[in-house]
């Protein structure tokens, strides 16, 4: 899948930009702050509908305006194409829109599929180092974007979740709690679960094999084995609504639900030891880049279609091996990377670069370079927001 044409409005920095990026490699080089991470967190929008970052959807929309827009011109594999776009307005009831094809789809999981991403970032080693949230994140953007049934199950397990927990929480003291309403969301979480789960369980599968053998690959030392273990809240998906019905006193103690697809894991282990407490510096890197590396592949096997790779500021972050190591991984597969120092990426051929730069009022603005020279902007489209 390449990416043809991103366009942004009132997103992050950016009044209006439009690229047309390379089907290879694109270098996007600036000051900090001047808007890089911007431009790749709009083609994570288009993908999956929200933010790489932590962000909630109001921190994109330019200061001053009410709504957002960014979208990509996607091409596939077969030739055909998709038009992607996502209106943020988190100011009304609808606080998000998507649109493909120029038409309005009623849910966000209709986005996906249609733009597939991968980005690697100095914050992937909070994949070894952090909670499991930041691993069930990574889990989740990985399966969501090769199976919107995936991502349609976590969206309706999160809603029952939600008001499992409203329950939890306002039912008054010395009252018991409505098991009449308590159970049709617990039936809800374990139907959802019975969906998630066993993907979870098969993708993570592949996804520990395939990390393995990158990791091998990158230290160069067989004995040190990695190992990435999917650990299931409960042994059977059809158990939960029971597993649930007998904790609520529990849950209730804690304010909220303590079992369920929302506590679980990945173990990350090295040589059978657990890597948060045993791993080394340069050994946590390797797994996050082993990790993203084996998203890469599942990704593109998943859709028969490289996914476009997103490096957000790594290049200056990794030695020389795990460098190589990435740049032969990439193969062909469309690229955004961004640095501060276009040095970081010399000897890179065959690439298109950008120059990214701050305008007087503190807008994005980003232009082609040649030989040193800037060419001028690409057209800004007539309806900004594309919609
Ligand atoms: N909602 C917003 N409206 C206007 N400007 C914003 C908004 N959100 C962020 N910015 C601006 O965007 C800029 C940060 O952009 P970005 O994170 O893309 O920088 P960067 O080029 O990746 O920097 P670094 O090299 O430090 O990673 C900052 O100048 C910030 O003030
Ligand atoms: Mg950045």
């Amino acid at each position: 899948m390449i990416i043809e044409a991103l366009r942004l409005h009132a997103f992050r920095n950016y009044r209006d930009a439009v690229l047309k990026p390379h089907p290879g490699m694109n270098l996007f080089f600036g000051a900090n702050g001047s808007g890089k991470t911007n431009l790749l967190e709009a083609v994570h929008y288009c993908a999956l509908g929200r933010s790489h970052r932590s962000a909630a959807d109001r921190e994109t929309v330019m200061r001053g305006e009410t709504a957002a827009a960014c979208g990509v011109t996607a091409v596939h594999r077969d030739g055909t194409r998709s038009e992607v776009s996502i209106r943020l307005t988190p100011e009304e009831p609808r606080k998000k829109q998507v649109f493909i094809d120029r038409k309005r789809a009623p849910r966000i999981a209709d986005l996906m599929g249609h733009v597939r991403c991968v980005i690697f970032s100095p914050e992937d080693l909070q994949l070894v180092r952090e909670g499991p949230a930041v691993r069930r994140r990574f889990m989740d953007m990985m399966i969501s974007q090769a199976d919107s049934g995936y991502f349609t199950a976590l969206q309706r397990y999160g809603q029952a979740l939600d008001s499992r927990n409203a329950l939890l929480r306002d039912t008054p003291k010395g009252e018991a709690l409505p098991a009449d309403l308590m159970a049709p969301y617990e039936a809800l979480m374990a139907e959802a679960a019975a969906v998630i789960m066993p993907k979870r369980l098969a993708v993570m599968a592949r996804l520990a094999d395939a990390a393995a053998e990158k990791y091998a690959a990158i230290s160069g030392r067989e004995g040190e084995r990695f190992r990435a273990v999917y650990s299931p809240c409960c042994p059977d998906p059809a158990q939960l609504a029971a597993l649930l019905a007998g904790r609520r006193e529990e849950d209730r103690v804690r304010g909220t639900t303590g079992l369920g697809i929302h506590r679980e894991d990945i173990r990350l282990s090295l040589m059978g030891r657990e890597m948060k407490l045993y791993a080394s510096q340069g050994q946590v890197r390797t797994a996050a880049l082993a990790l993203k590396l084996a998203q890469m592949d599942y990704l593109a096997e998943a859709a028969g279609d490289p996914p476009v790779l997103l490096l957000d500021d790594v290049m200056s972050e990794l030695d020389m091996n795990r460098r190589t190591r990435l740049l032969r991984e990439i193969g062909g597969a469309q690229t955004f990377v961004t640095c501060t120092d276009e040095s970081d990426l010399e000897g890179l051929q065959d690439r298109r670069t950008y120059a990214v730069s701050l305008g007087e009022a503190g807008e994005g603005i980003v232009r082609e370079t040649r030989g040193g020279a800037l060419l001028p902007p690409e057209a800004v489209p007539e309806d900004p927001d594309f919609t």
